[in-house]
């Protein structure tokens, strides 16, 4: 059969530096705010500072990743490697880690997807203000500067901040926000400064690297109406907007979306960007749209009078008077970690993404979460994690025959990591690391089941589907 993914596609997988890499206090790395995990967390889980000992491992992974036949790797580069504190001198051990993966990854032909930023902001900053800091916003340009300087002959695709929008929607859920009831009041100054910060880092982009491809990754669903009632489709159009469209208008279009400016307004938040905030947010495009994509949402009218039991659990949904409130889809069958599994929510992601910006799109993630077992002859027999993937590549496939321009599938995660906020018994990899919870064991790697069958479907390029 003949394959619908374009000959080039990049299959490949998702990983992140404080989840993955281990070594926290490695070689001069400074501390992140994910360090710090256990000021957040029930003390039944790990924390990360040795996830999955890749720093020392990264070597051995590589080649299982070039053995599974990967024609990309996603990864993150930790600030805090590069730039201890954040905003001070560089680290040339850090800078060394990272050329020495990159080269690695080249040594197979394995084309290297650098992500600048995942949720690891550097302590020092956060200590300061975080992201409503100047100093930070500094400190991510000097960062940017350091790590487009070194790897710009090396690495071709660069994507900005992951998951922008779950910040600011969900910053307390992923170990960002000390004090959700503070969060709640500044989070919308956060927002402008990490579209001014993404929007400059762009434009630095194309001084140093003028022939990469750079775009940003935030997390993308469809949101569906809860029936055919008017109302829960207003619903749909405002969540949509409020979780999806603001943050990719303003670095897609160059402007913010104005039912948001409006939305802003109604919650009575001054929002007044000056003409040179706007005049930079209309200068920065991006090349391509990486997303990360887990689930649908599926939403209903909520009255303006109605009351707000829980103000932005992302746990238990969000609820929006006025605007609409998240409710479960009974069509969907659920993870053992409790995420709707929506396949064709993929395709409709996929299809309403690229009729809205016309952007190459790149799926920077993608998985599914599961107590996995390792077996007394060390097989893990993954078969859920095969029909996920079967079930989600199938719909992209027919997304790409209906028209949608796509580069790469990354899901997550190429090897086993740390779950942002559920531990390492939350396993997504295609390769399995021995250790549990709170005993490292070995860390020996395992291929899954899902290793073997993603290696024969990138040899035929998907031609199944
Ligand atoms: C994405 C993040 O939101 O989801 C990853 O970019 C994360 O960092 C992944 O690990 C899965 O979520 P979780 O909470 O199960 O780790």
């Amino acid at each position: 059969m003949i394959s619908k993914f374009p000959k080039d596609f990049l299959w490949g997988a998702s990983t992140s530096a404080y989840q993955f890499e281990g070594a926290y206090n490695v070689d001069g790395k400074g501390l992140s705010v994910q360090d710090f995990i256990g000021k957040h967390y029930p003390k039944d889980i790990t924390d990360f500072k040795v996830t999955s000992d890749h720093y020392h491992r990264y070597k051995e992974d590589v080649e299982m990743m070039a053995k599974m036949g990967l024609k990309a790797y996603r990864f993150s580069i930790a600030w805090t490697r590069i730039i201890p504190d954040g905003n001070g001198e560089i680290n040339q051990k850090g800078i060394e880690f990272y050329n020495n993966l990159i080269d690695e990854l080249i040594k197979y032909n394995i084309e290297p997807i650098v992500t600048m930023y995942h949720f690891d902001l550097p302590d020092n900053l956060n200590k300061i203000g975080g992201w409503k800091a100047k100093e930070t916003t500094e400190g991510f340009l000097k960062f940017a500067k350091a790590i487009f300087t070194s790897f710009k002959d090396k690495v071709k695709y660069w994507i900005t901040i992951n998951e922008l929008n779950v910040m600011i929607l969900s910053g307390h859920v992923i170990n960002m926000v000390d004090d959700l009831e503070e969060w709640n009041r500044i989070k919308f100054d956060v927002l402008h400064n990490l579209n001014m910060a993404q929007a400059k880092v762009i434009n630095l982009f194309r001084d140093i690297v003028p022939n990469g491809k750079i775009g940003p990754a935030p997390n993308i669903s469809a949101v569906y109406p809860a029936s055919s009632k008017p109302e829960d489709q207003n619903a749909k159009f405002n969540f949509s907007m409020l979780r999806n469209w603001t943050f990719l208008d303003v670095i897609c279009r160059g402007s913010y979306n104005p039912f948001y400016l409006n939305f802003l307004k109604k919650q009575g938040y001054n929002f007044n960007p000056s003409q040179e905030d706007l005049a930079i947010l209309r200068s920065a495009k991006p090349d391509f749209i990486s997303f990360n994509y887990y689930s649908s949402s599926t939403v209903e009218h909520m009255g303006i009078d109605e009351k707000n039991t829980n103000l932005n659990d992302q746990q238990k949904g969000y609820e929006i008077p006025g605007y609409g409130k998240t409710v479960q889809n009974p069509n969907l069958l659920k993870t053992q970690f409790g995420w709707e599994i929506d396949p064709i929510g993929l395709k409709n992601t996929l299809k309403e993404l690229y009729d809205r910006y016309n952007l190459p799109l790149l799926i920077s993630e993608n998985g599914i979460g599961a107590r996995d077992v390792l077996t007394s002859d060390f097989k893990i027999h993954d078969d859920y994690r095969i029909e996920y993937y079967n079930q989600h590549i199938s719909e992209m496939a027919k997304a790409i025959d209906d028209g949608v321009e796509m580069l790469g599938y990354c899901p997550w995660s190429a090897v086993d990591l740390v779950s942002t906020h559920e531990g390492i018994s939350k396993r997504y990899g295609f390769i399995y690391v021995n250790r549990d919870e709170f005993d490292l064991k070995d860390l020996k790697r395992y291929p899954k089941d899902s290793f073997f069958w993603y290696k024969t479907l990138i040899e035929n390029n998907g031609s199944d589907f």
